[in-house]
């Protein structure tokens, strides 16, 4: 029987359930590379303008990477290596750690959600719920033996940079520094992550790593493999490949931010394209609001006259819908919750 990951299997061509139709294929030769998304030196001393860059950037783009961001170089080189690690285990080690129920806290899987979707993307992953980490450490895999240490120490050092990202949007939105933090939940703040593996792939244009789809939390921090491309974003009506940039992370404004920001700020449309020669890593860690928090924008930033473009809902309410079918959603997941 073929397993039901994809790492680990030498595949001579693309199976039959990876195939996407015409109109769906990634089109790589129209991927714009000219262009980048902008670069946020966290350091810069006018802080003025720092918070301005932010702010430019989340509007036109949805998207920035930064540098100088605090997560350290160590953490970061020992979560790529633990990553290569664990997705070299051999199939049978990952399968023990393999579920296809996405209300599973720690799982590894593969595509996006087997069991609901018609096309599968070229990719495997492990999810993780990270915060607090006493509570999900004891779930998560024991090997490779450094796992839990390597993982836990970096998620510590992105939520440190997270919740500092979220009072810089905050600033640029012209609120009060705390104001994002405490309507995302505050130190309540769920925190999950996706280690995605995306094999070399024998057939890349007539396949994805992941669809267009917009993140579902509140803001995300990717750690792109820094030796092979995959991430494009949408825009200006293309797509745009984000070329990595050494010891940058890329951030981007999740749903939860648009609707806080009374759509301002962009969740943008994104996706993964594989390639034939080389595996390629990503570490998305994501910041969320607790599943109590009420989203709503404040009332500093009602339109007048037309108030909010969002009804207020939990974010439990929300995170239903993400699970619920396919991530090839071809309408923005917040048009659901419009007013
Ligand atoms: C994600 C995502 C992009 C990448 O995990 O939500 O968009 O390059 N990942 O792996
Ligand atoms: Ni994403």
């Amino acid at each position: 029987m073929a397993t039901k990951i994809i790492s680990g299997t030498q595949f001579s061509s693309l199976p039959a359930s990876y195939i996407r139709g015409e109109s769906e294929r990634p089109k790589l030769a129209e991927v714009d590379v000219l262009d980048n998304i902008p670069l946020v030196d966290l350091t810069c001393p006018d802080k003025t303008l720092l918070i301005q860059q932010i702010g430019q950037a989340c509007r036109d783009y949805g998207f920035f990477q930064v540098i100088n961001h605090g997560v350290s170089k160590e953490a970061v080189s020992r979560i790529v290596a633990t990553g290569h690690e664990l997705f070299g285990l051999s199939v049978e080690e990952k399968m023990k750690l393999y579920s296809d129920d996405t209300s599973r806290t720690t799982r590894l899987s593969s595509s996006f959600n087997v069991s609901k979707e018609t096309v599968h993307n070229w990719r495997d992953y492990l999810r993780l719920h990270c915060y607090p980490l006493d509570k999900y450490t004891p779930e998560w895999p024991t090997a490779p033996s450094s796992f839990k240490e390597v993982v836990s120490h970096y998620c510590k050092e992105i939520r440190e940079l997270g919740l500092k990202l979220e009072e810089a949007i905050s600033v640029s939105l012209g609120l009060e520094k705390d104001c994002i933090k405490r309507i995302l939940g505050g130190e309540e703040q769920e925190q999950h992550m996706a280690l995605n593996y995306y094999p070399a792939c024998p057939e890349p244009e007539l396949t994805l790593g992941l669809p267009a789809h917009t993140d579902p939390n509140a803001l995300t921090i990717l750690l792109q493999d820094m030796e092979v491309e995959g991430l494009n974003i949408r825009h200006k009506g293309r797509w745009l490949a984000v070329r990595p940039q050494p010891e940058a992370l890329v951030i981007n404004i999740g749903d939860q931010i648009q609707a806080v920001s009374n759509g301002r700020y962009k969740s943008v449309w994104h996706r993964a394209v594989v390639n034939a020669h080389k595996p390629r890593l990503s570490v998305a860690s994501f910041l969320a609001p607790s599943e109590a928090a009420r989203i709503t924008a404040p009332a500093a930033l009602a339109e007048e006259g037309r108030g909010n473009e969002y009804r207020e809902f939990s974010y439990g309410e929300y995170y239903k819908t993400f699970w619920s079918g396919d991530l090839d959603e071809k309408k923005h997941r917040l048009e659901l919750f419009k007013n």
